[in-house]
């Protein structure tokens, strides 16, 4: 027997993409399910980014979830780029009249999971085997089994919010689907630890022993990584390992401010710049990690995410409206912005990172680099443009 349900907008995947989109079409009175692999605690568990582009607060005002984020998040007027412990500050603020927010992705999703419960929102969590057809028949499905029932979905759209490792940019036909990839030599040991930041703003830092970032959660709470190996494993980084390497990386002069202490968090995440064209194929929208990934040096990955479903929410509400111009341009659009964040997090990748095949010259060209950040105000202006985020359309 198979269980048989009917929304207008099917949306896979619970991760802030998922709940942002579902939010947002709710408050325009436009009905989705929503379904997930994984549950609730799982998805709030997962530790990423923490910077707000200005764009992305403004969305999350506009979806009635930016109450908790104004309370605690922490405004930043700028932040630091380090260069074998010499310091360049990015005034944000008096370069683009901006400011970014620091706050983590686990509470924008907590937040938003918060409120879609309020509100009663239909989710299945863990569920199975999720296959997406009828893409170009106008009449579109989603099926799935849930504790062993199977379960098919009618919609009149799907949304695919499903991350890099989903279903629904597989469900575009092979010779219709592009992809771009770039994946980086080395990955990134993440570590929670309750201490105050070494600074009251971020430091990206870029020493022969390979890159640092020195960011964090609150005043009593530091977020900080180092570059590591590939190969390496958590189990190879013992806190004291870790607090020895951050410091030099830092510099004897910033690592002076550093309070360590025992981490209660520690990840190694790998690096990679990812784009999938087109971001529609039929009834099926991607959105979020499903069509891109960028690596997290200047934390684009959640706020491209939102300036998709941005788009891809007014684009819906317009349709059911009965103006389909916005549907039609979503794809065009939002990859459009989709290279930008790429090409801004593959360039300061490029700027703040140990390669370890690149030889003296690429070593020289990033120092000429910086020297350049220090002396040129356009230069700095640019990184800072992208940093605090570019324009939605
Ligand atoms: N079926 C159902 N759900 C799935 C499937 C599947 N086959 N595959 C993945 N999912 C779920 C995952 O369990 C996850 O909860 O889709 C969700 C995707 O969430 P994210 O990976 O967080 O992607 P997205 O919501 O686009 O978030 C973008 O958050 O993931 C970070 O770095 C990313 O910052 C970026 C932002
Ligand atoms: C983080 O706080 O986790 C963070 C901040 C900035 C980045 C990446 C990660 O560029």
């Amino acid at each position: 027997m198979t269980r048989t349900l009917k929304t207008q907008v099917c949306i896979i995947g619970a991760g802030p993409s998922g709940l942002l989109l579902s939010q947002l079409l709710a408050n325009a009175g436009i009905d989705t399910i929503v379904l997930d692999r994984k549950d609730r605690a799982y998805i709030e568990g997962r530790i990423r980014a923490g910077v707000l582009e200005q764009g992305t607060v403004t969305a999350l005002e506009e979806a009635g979830v930016a109450g908790r984020l104004h309370r605690e998040g922490l405004p930043h007027d700028g932040f630091e780029l380090a260069f074998d412990g010499q310091r360049h500050r990015i005034d944000l603020k008096r370069l683009t009249g901006k400011s970014v927010m620091v706050y983590g992705q686990t509470e924008v999703t907590k937040d938003l999971f918060d409120k879609r419960f309020e509100e009663g929102q239909a989710f299945h969590f863990d569920v199975e085997d999720v296959t997406l057809d009828g893409l170009k028949s106008g009449v579109p499905q989603v099926r799935f089994t849930k504790d062993g029932e199977a379960v098919e979905v009618t919609c009149d759209y799907i949304a695919g919010c499903d991350g890099y490792h989903g279903v629904s940019r597989r469900a575009i036909p092979a010779d219709v689907l592009k992809t771009y990839e770039r994946v980086y030599p080395f990955g990134w040991l993440g570590i929670l630890v309750d201490q105050p930041p070494v600074n009251h703003e971020l430091i990206y830092a870029n020493h022969a022993r390979g890159f640092a970032l020195a960011s964090m959660r609150s005043a009593t709470r530091s977020r900080y990584y180092v570059q590591c190996d590939l190969t390496d494993r958590v189990e190879d980084w013992s806190d004291a390992r870790f607090w020895e390497e951050f410091a030099t990386r830092l510099g004897p002069e910033t690592a002076a401010d550093l309070k360590t202490g025992p981490s209660f968090e520690k990840s190694i995440a790998p690096l990679r710049s990812f784009v999938a064209e087109p971001m529609r194929y039929g009834a099926l929208f991607l959105a979020g990690d499903a069509a891109h990934i960028v690596p997290p040096t200047g934390a684009k990955g959640l706020n491209a995410a939102v300036a998709d479903v941005r788009l891809l929410a007014r684009a819906f509400t317009a349709h059911y409206e009965g103006n389909d111009a916005r549907l039609e341009a979503y794809s065009a659009q939002a990859l459009a912005r989709v290279w930008q964040c790429e090409r801004f997090s593959w360039q300061l990748s490029m700027l703040m990172h140990q390669f370890p095949e690149d030889g003296a010259f690429a070593k020289q060209m990033q120092r000429a680099d910086f020297a350049y950040l220090v002396s040129s105000e356009s230069a700095s202006r640019s990184i800072a443009e992208n940093y605090v985020g570019l324009p939605l359309e």
